[in-house]
């Protein structure tokens, strides 16, 4: 039995709810994040009051996430792990030939960029008083160049390749470890019909990954995990 406590953002579905499945099973316990406390109720039942808690907060804004760290020590006493994982994915064609109103490009930069940037700063000065640990959700899209639709997203994902890094290097002294998880095309909401048709890993081979960099001795730090759907080609 373990009796660490892990944040998870991004909680109510996908990666974040196959992560809190697996890490609950673990024997962890759990403070599930997304902006809509409600639709994390069913994963607090199934976990149980004791072991898990629900908190409504959008990790974009400061106040919100930061209260939701300080809720979780708050309610267990201490924060070993966070797994900064919300994100979204809009479409977006720089020659305006169609996806998402550049008005709405802003909330995927702050989503994917300032998100997982505050919730690190939120998270870190508990995380180095355990030796903890943060994870980061990247994703393949972090490592190349993708072309429209899925150009800006994966800018995004390249400054979480860079934000993982630059947070490894202020941790050096620390204790803390930082591991990047990079999956490739996961089934979850976030994907198209089209992609869907494409080889897909599911969100419990991600669970797996993030789980495995978890529960390393506090000597290793796993730096990066890439995991593609056998078929997936290198280069989308
Ligand atoms: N699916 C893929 O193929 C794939 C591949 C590589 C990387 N990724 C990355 O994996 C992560 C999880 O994606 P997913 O596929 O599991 O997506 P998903 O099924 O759409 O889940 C996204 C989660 O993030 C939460 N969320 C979104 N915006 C938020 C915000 N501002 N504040 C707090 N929570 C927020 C959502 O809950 P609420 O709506 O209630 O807030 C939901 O729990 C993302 O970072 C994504 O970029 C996904």
């Amino acid at each position: 039995m373990d009796d660490r406590v892990l944040l998870i953002t991004g909680a109510s579905r996908g990666l974040g709810a196959a992560t809190a499945r697996r890490a609950a099973a673990a024997g962890f316990r759990l403070s599930l994040v997304s902006r809509n406390a409600d639709s994390l109720a069913p994963l607090v039942e199934e976990f149980g009051p004791d072991t898990a808690m629900a908190v409504g907060a959008d990790v974009t804004d400061w106040t919100q996430i930061s209260g939701a760290v300080d809720a979780t020590v708050r309610r267990f006493g201490r924060l070993d792990a966070a797994f900064a994982n919300a994100g979204l994915m809009l479409p977006v064609s720089f020659f305006g030939t169609g996806g998402a109103d550049p008005e709405s490009w802003r909330d995927m930069v702050l989503t994917n960029v300032h998100g997982p940037a505050i919730t690190a700063r939120a998270a870190l000065p508990a995380l180095a008083r355990t030796a903890g640990h943060l994870v980061l959700t990247g994703s393949v899209a972090g490592r190349g160049i993708r072309p429209a639709p899925a150009s800006l997203y994966s800018a995004t994902k390249w400054a979480v390749t860079g934000l993982a890094g630059a947070i490894r290097a202020e941790a050096v002294g620390t204790g803390v470890r930082v591991t990047l998880i990079q999956p490739g095309l996961v089934d979850t909401e976030m994907i198209t019909d089209e992609q869907r048709a494409k080889p897909t890993l599911e969100p419990d081979d991600i669970a797996r990954a993030v789980c495995f960099a978890l529960d390393q001795p506090p000597s290793v730090d796993v730096n990066e995990i890439v995991v593609r759907p056998t078929g997936q080609d290198p280069e989308r």
